[in-house]
């Protein structure tokens, strides 16, 4: 009998579409919003921790050091956005500081995710009792024409890299149509990962603790539990490659043997030659030079940056 996740999933239609075109691609991929449901966004917040993974830390700290200078150069009164606000863990930096500057403050967390912005909408309730959440459920990278019935100054927050996620010319599209939504005086707060040497890159990708490897593996758990599928998981290695070229950690997961693999749900068989790839995810790792081309393709104006001393990690104010 078909579980209610099953039924959710067939009842997704073109994410079973895509699962089946990147499988039958040369090179196969699958798209990386299968990472996240309920047990890879427990495994992402894991990987959020771990000793390799500076992100996450190194983005907290510099918002922790500059949340004043960054609300200062943002302006006077100011209404927060945050796009894939998830949790919004991060976010309360900035509201606190917010809130030690206006009595009140309004802040609209935008996320497909519904359970994890009644998250949101609690722990800030807890932390932050003077802000008003008003959460938006809705996928931004179309644009979220709601936001421009918003009065007043507003501060977009695009933190935690996941602009790294698209394609260069997919993250110009996203942020161009946010920009159509806004009105000059409003600003970005952009988080970025640098462009930095493989040694670091390649750990914070392939943990020595397998999280990440785990986190990878799951897209596959997932198509087993929700396409009725069975891939063998302990058959498909999980790797990490800095590609230099195009500034990019390219995540796979590689097929230990020959091997072949059948989808119940959507009737679709797959073989892997020993060696071959899954291609599930890029992060692409900015240069200022990169900073500067999307900022200005999508027509923002890169004012100030933040960023750690190691100069690992940056937030950056861009103005309408
Ligand atoms: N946005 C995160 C990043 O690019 C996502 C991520 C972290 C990730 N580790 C991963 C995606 C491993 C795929 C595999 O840093």
């Amino acid at each position: 009998m078909a579980t209610s996740k099953h039924l959710q999933f067939v009842a997704n239609h073109a994410i079973a579409l895509e699962v089946r075109q990147g499988l039958s691609a040369n090179p196969k991929h699958l798209p990386s919003k299968l990472f996240y449901d309920e047990i890879g966004s427990a495994l992402f917040e894991q990987i959020t921790d771990l000793p390799e993974y500076y992100l996450t830390r190194t983005e907290r700290s510099i918002l922790e050091i500059y949340a004043g200078e960054i609300l200062q150069q943002a302006g006077p009164s100011l209404t927060l956005i945050e796009l894939g606000a998830g949790t919004a863990c991060k976010t309360c930096i900035l509201i606190e500081e917010l809130l030690r500057r206006q009595s009140r403050a309004l802040f609209y967390p935008i996320d497909v995710s519904s359970s994890a912005l009644n998250e949101a909408v609690r722990q800030l309730g807890r932390q932050s009792p003077g802000v008003r959440v008003n959460p938006i459920v809705a996928d931004y990278t179309g644009g979220v024409p709601a936001l421009s019935r918003i009065s007043g100054r507003k501060l977009v927050l695009y933190i935690g890299s996941s602009i790294g996620n698209f394609e260069p010319h997919e993250a110009i599209g996203i942020l161009r149509r946010l920009r159509r939504t806004l009105r000059p005086g409003d600003a970005l707060l952009l988080g970025a990962d640098f462009a930095k040497s493989p040694k670091l890159l390649v750990p914070a990708y392939d943990d020595a603790q397998g999280v990440t490897a785990a986190f990878n593996r799951n897209i596959l758990a997932r198509l087993n539990r929700e396409l009725e599928a069975d891939f063998r998981l302990e058959e498909f290695r999980h790797v990490a490659l800095w590609n230099r070229r195009l500034s990019r950690m390219e995540i796979y997961l590689e097929s230990a043997i020959a091997q072949a693999a059948f989808l119940a749900a959507i009737d679709m068989d797959v073989s892997f030659e020993r060696g071959e790839r899954i291609h599930t995810e890029n992060s692409y790792k900015y240069t200022h030079d990169m900073l500067d081309s999307i900022l200005r393709g999508s027509g923002f104006t890169l004012e100030q940056s933040w960023c750690d001393r190691q100069k690992w990690f940056g937030v950056h104010l861009a103005r309408v």
